[in-house]
């Protein structure tokens, strides 16, 4: 469903879509040369799919693909500010165009994303980034069409940074890097507000799309190719909630399982507070939704996770795996977390280790702590770097053996897996995933890309598989 606000909306951008396509084709008939475009994205999934929608306009506007940023004519970063190093190498890319801009000067330089809702960035890229052409936030990516017609007119630079959101767009033409494996966003924002975390304040509050244009999304990826769809939203587990007609997140999922022609569901992220039984009865009984669960944990201790404003206790998320295991009892567990949050000493940690070794998660993403100016954690008192250092090390030396111990387990079974790509390092491999989304290289033609096949686990390493297709 769609207000007439939405619709006006993009059928404006339409427009300026067109105006920059003739532009573009006018360009094409006096050189010969089709305008190239890149975009480089930082941060999460749901980062990534928002490049895609990106891609999709741009595509439209006749772009066409860059190999980097020396052949590119227009060049995007789509930013995050989740951790400093993330924000330090957009800085680090920006001082290198300016040398690119200078021999140049017909380039376009474009930034977006979450680093762009802070007004501390905006004042540095408007001190020290002069030659940055065209700015805007995580609420109004569908006018970049727009913007870069504003900026081609005037030739000024253009800023246009929204504090919250108006609209959820719908049908932006998104192009995915691989059709058959789809993101769709079901949800924007979070409420969480946990102490650490800038995401909230960068990306506003909850707001979930309304089921049936979800589902619409989904039929029509499906009739182009897709077989794995992925649910994205900062905290899946409470969607549904504040809209007209309230609808859970279990129910999507059963409503999503029935759709004809999907073949595997997955969803990212889960908050341990919201996720309910409802949830992993759904999960347990939609023979789709592949049986794996990412559930971040961040920090073991009690007192930590209090600071953190995390709303669960150890021995809640203890009893919480316990539960999805007993209900589902081939589920692959991963988790996030997160060392050195202000107070976390070498007594903390243990508790950290000791659900490492009570879950046994087949993956774990790690993070050092990064403070993150305006967030409450940066105003505690903040942990010493050697404690930080020894503890993460110590998450690590307990996470890697069992990640390395379950993936041992697989070896002489055969799994479906879902062919993804060549392999990076092997030419003569294909790369796929199981579906507790492991990671297996495996002989086979290209053109099993993109086929769900069964593949018999010959060998494993720490991070991936390896084995032969049958
Ligand atoms: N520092 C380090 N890691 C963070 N994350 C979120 N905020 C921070 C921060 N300030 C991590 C959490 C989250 C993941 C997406 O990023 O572990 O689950
Ligand atoms: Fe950040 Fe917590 Fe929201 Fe995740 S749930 S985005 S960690 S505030």
């Amino acid at each position: 469903m769609k207000d007439n606000k939405a619709l006006a909306e993009a059928s404006k951008q339409e427009e300026y879509i067109r105006r920059i396509k003739s532009l573009n084709d006018e360009y094409f008939k006096e050189t010969g040369k089709h305008k190239k475009m890149l975009t480089v994205t930082f941060g999460c999934q749901m980062n990534a799919h928002d490049s895609e929608k990106l891609n999709g306009m741009l595509l439209k506007m006749g772009y066409v693909r860059a190999q980097g940023e020396s052949d590119a004519d227009f060049i995007i970063y789509n930013t995050c500010c989740v951790r400093e190093n993330a924000e330090n190498k957009v800085y680090g890319n920006l001082g290198f165009l300016k040398h690119e801009k200078k021999a140049r000067p017909d380039l376009k330089i474009a930034l977006c994303g979450c680093m762009m809702q802070q007004p501390t960035v905006i004042e540095t890229i408007r001190k020290k980034y002069k030659h940055v052409d065209i700015v805007f936030g995580t609420f109004n990516i569908y006018k970049l069409p727009e913007l870069m017609y504003r900026n081609i007119e005037s030739g000024s630079p253009i800023f246009d940074i929204w504090k919250e959101h108006e609209l959820i767009m719908e049908d932006l033409p998104a192009v995915r890097k691989k059709s058959f494996k789809a993101s769709v966003n079901i949800m924007f924002g979070c409420n969480n507000f946990c102490t650490y975390c800038i995401v909230p304040y960068v990306r506003g509050r909850e707001r979930s799309r309304q089921p049936e244009d979800i589902i619409k999304e989904i039929k029509e990826l499906v009739k182009n190719g897709a077989k794995e769809i992925m649910l994205l939203g900062q905290n899946v587990n409470s969607y549904g909630k504040g809209l007209q007609e309230e609808i859970s997140f279990a129910r999507l999922l059963r409503m999503v399982n029935d759709i004809e022609g999907v073949e595997r569901i997955r969803f990212m992220t889960s908050h341990p507070k919201d996720l309910s039984d409802e949830l992993i009865y759904a999960m347990r009984d939609c023979e789709k939704v592949c049986k794996h669960l990412h559930l971040p944990f961040q920090a073991g201790n009690n007192d930590i996770l209090r600071k953190m404003n995390r709303r669960y206790t150890k021995e809640r998320y203890l009893e919480l795996t316990e539960k999805i295991k007993k209900e589902i009892p081939d589920i692959a567990l991963t988790t996030d977390i997160m060392v050195g949050f202000p107070g976390e000493g070498e007594a903390e940690i243990e508790d950290t280790v000791d659900i490492v070794k009570k879950v046994r998660f087949s993956g774990a993403f790690t993070f050092i702590y990064s403070k993150r100016t305006g967030t409450p954690a940066a105003e505690m008192e903040q942990t010493e770097e050697c404690v930080v250092k020894s503890n993460f090390n110590k998450v690590l030396e307990a996470v890697n053996p069992i990640i390395r111990e379950i993936n041992d387990e697989k070896v002489g079974k055969t799994y479906s897996v879902l062919a993804e790509e060549v392999s990076g390092g092997d030419k003569e491999l294909i790369s796929g995933r199981l579906e507790d989304n492991s990671l297996v290289h495996f002989k086979a033609p290209e053109s099993v890309i993109g086929n769900i096949v069964d593949v018999k686990i010959t060998d494993c390493k720490t991070f991936y598989l390896v084995g032969e297709m049958l």
